[in-house]
């Protein structure tokens, strides 16, 4: 009994003395970790357990350096606390002794990016094995807020290869943060051929870290409408933060693959003298396009993406073709708009208005109009009788009306031009005259224009007209019987001299030569008579009927 007794005490006590016992260790608490901002109070607390008090406890503080050695930071019993001189925290720490509670606390002000390191705190005492435990100190700095620089230049799309699209930059954090690119909302990784992340980072003298990051991609056209940005993670005491930068968009050069061309003034239908602009645009914004207007029914061309042309005719209608040429690709599109130029009718006048013509013949007058679209042509006299056109032919820039017109009286004719931009008329003056020269004369001349219906009409007009041509034949009668009556006494003059030389030389030459001479004489005195008398009739005849001489001829 007593010896099962023993044995279970002596169990019972190497159980203790394996937790407890003279040859137990001291246990030792400590944080994993202790994360401050630089400049910031760090406090590692050691927390100990052990059967004495604190009395008879030795605590020490150490470090390890960066080489793995342990230096003193501190050293502290029942009689002394002191900090080790000579290391990068003896101006900076303080132990807090709350002895009897078990636990002491280093406290390290104004911490530094240097002082990141691995604490010891070492406790012994004089009836226990010594306990130790490890804290690591974390220090972190918060980064300045970050930016984004867009490349300033357009990217094309045709541009071989990925193109540099914009650059991140985050400065003096601690630990390193990290960049994250974005396009509109989804990270952006690394894929061949397409985005390229290039990270780097560098480590101030200050032992802050600045990192950058530039992302390269390959830019297809629908980049244009893309937002870029960066997002910065960073560490902080128990924890992540995150920061963006702002959003930039980039210009994104791409070729057009539609182009329009249009008349942007004027906005209605074009006249004749407007100015025509046509504008010319391609759906793309490459500066490496080329654009060109050219007129297909004249061949010109222009460069540029404006035309402007002045005072339009019909010269200018047609098509004009507005071509791009992509440079980078040679590739060529083209788009067409044609111009058609209106104009309101314009009758040309080198023509003759005010003509006279015969009565009985046919006069031609001819309006010759300019216009778009061709205009109509009406012909009416001033009572209001449309007049038959006789030929009616499109030209170039209008048309050319003629009508024939049978001359009877005193007439005034219109040509009226009209189309839907306006009307033109001019008006032709026709005076009917009594043609004076001879029959014959008349007769073949009238033939070649009107030759069926000459004389009847001549005379149903005589009534109207004969009235002033009559006067001036009449004046011209007068004075051909003053003449025939001048030619006779002339010639009744003339025979009585010659008889009366006759009779002189009869006297010497004898009868026989005074008989013929006789003869003749009275003869041409007959005929001088007959002539004198018929004249005067006939003339006086003559002009009544409007017909021609001459005496002579009977
Ligand atoms: C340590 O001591 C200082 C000053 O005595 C005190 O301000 C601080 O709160 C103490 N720290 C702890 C953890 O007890
Ligand atoms: C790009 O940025 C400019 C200037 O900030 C802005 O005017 C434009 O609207 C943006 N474009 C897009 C597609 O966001
Ligand atoms: C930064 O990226 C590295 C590698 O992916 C990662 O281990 C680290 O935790 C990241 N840091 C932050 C602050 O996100
Ligand atoms: C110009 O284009 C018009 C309309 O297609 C066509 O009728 C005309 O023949 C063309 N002229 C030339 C010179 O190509
Ligand atoms: C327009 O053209 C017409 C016909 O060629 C000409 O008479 C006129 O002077 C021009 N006007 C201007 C402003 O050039
Ligand atoms: C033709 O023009 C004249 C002169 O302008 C005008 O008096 C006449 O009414 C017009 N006739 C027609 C049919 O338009
Ligand atoms: C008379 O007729 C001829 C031929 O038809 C013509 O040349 C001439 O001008 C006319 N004279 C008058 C006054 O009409
Ligand atoms: C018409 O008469 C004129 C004189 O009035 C004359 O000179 C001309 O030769 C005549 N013509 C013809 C064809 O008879």
């Amino acid at each position: 009994m007593a010896v099962r007794d023993a044995a279970s005490l002596l169990v019972g006590l190497l159980i203790l003395c394996h937790t407890w016992g003279a040859w137990a260790n001291i246990e030792v608490n400590m944080e994993d970790r202790v994360e401050v901002f630089r400049g910031d109070t760090a406090q590692i607390a050691c927390m100990f357990k052990s059967s004495e008090g604190i009395g008879a406890m030795i605590i020490q503080w150490f470090y390890v350096t960066w080489l793995g050695e342990k230096q003193r930071l501190y050293y502290q019993d029942s009689t002394t606390k002191i900090p080790e001189r000579g290391t990068p925290f003896t101006d900076r720490i303080s132990v807090n002794d709350t002895g009897a509670s078990g636990e002491v606390v280093l406290t390290i002000n104004n911490v530094q990016l240097a002082d990141e390191l691995e604490f010891i705190c070492l406790v012994k005492s004089l009836s226990e094995a010594p306990g130790e435990g490890r804290t690591k100190l974390k220090v972190f700095e918060t980064p300045e807020l970050p930016t984004i620089q867009g490349v300033q230049t357009g990217i094309s799309v045709n541009d071989d290869g990925l193109s540099p699209i914009a650059s991140c930059l985050v400065t003096n954090g601690f630990p390193k943060p990290n960049i994250t690119w974005y396009r509109n909302h989804t990270p952006l990784r690394n894929i061949d051929d397409e985005v390229k992340v290039n990270p780097s980072s560098t480590s101030e003298s200050t032992g802050l870290y600045t990192v950058s990051s530039q992302l390269n991609m390959k830019v297809v056209k629908a980049n244009k409408d893309d937002q870029f940005y960066c997002e910065v993670t960073y560490f902080v005491p128990g924890g992540i933060r995150m920061t963006e930068t702002n959003r930039i968009n980039i210009t994104v050069l791409y070729p057009s693959t539609e182009v329009s061309i249009w008349v942007d003034s004027p906005k209605g239908k074009i006249k004749e003298g407007d100015v025509v602009e046509l504008h010319c645009q391609g759906n793309g914004n490459s500066p490496t396009e080329i654009m060109t207007i050219s007129h297909n029914q004249t061949g010109q061309i222009w460069d540029g993406k404006m035309l402007e042309l002045h005072n339009v005719t019909r010269l200018h209608n047609g098509q004009y073709q507005c071509g791009i040429v992509e440079l980078d690709t040679m590739e060529e599109i083209r788009g067409v708009t044609s111009v058609f130029v209106n104009c309101p009718p314009k009758i040309m006048e080198q023509e003759h208005k005010d003509l006279e013509e015969s009565v009985g013949n046919a006069v031609d007058l001819s309006c010759n109009v300019r216009g778009f679209p061709a205009p109509s042509v009406t012909w009416t006299t001033s009572d209001g009788k449309v007049i038959e056109t006789a030929t009616k032919e499109e030209t170039e820039d209008g048309v050319h009306s003629v009508v024939s017109i049978e001359v009877t009286s005193d007439i005034t004719a219109f040509c009226n031009a009209t189309n839907e931009y306006g009307t033109d008329a001019v008006t032709f003056a026709i005076k009917a005259t009594i043609n004076t020269t001879t029959p014959a004369n008349t007769t073949t001349t009238t033939t070649t224009t009107t030759s069926t219906t000459t004389p009847m009409p001549s005379s149903t007009v005589k009534a109207k007209t004969a009235i002033p041509p009559k006067k001036i034949k009449q004046g011209e009668g007068r004075g051909v019987i003053i003449a025939v009556v001048i030619i006779c006494i002339l010639l009744l003059a003339i025979l009585g001299s010659t008889l009366y030389f006759l009779y002189k030389k009869g006297k010497i030459c004898g009868r026989s030569g005074k008989q013929d001479l006789t003869k003749e004489k009275s003869s041409k005195d007959n005929i001088v008579v007959e002539m004198k008398s018929d004249n005067t009739e006939e003339a006086v005849l003559l002009e009544v009927n409007g017909e021609k001489r001459p005496p002579s001829d009977q």
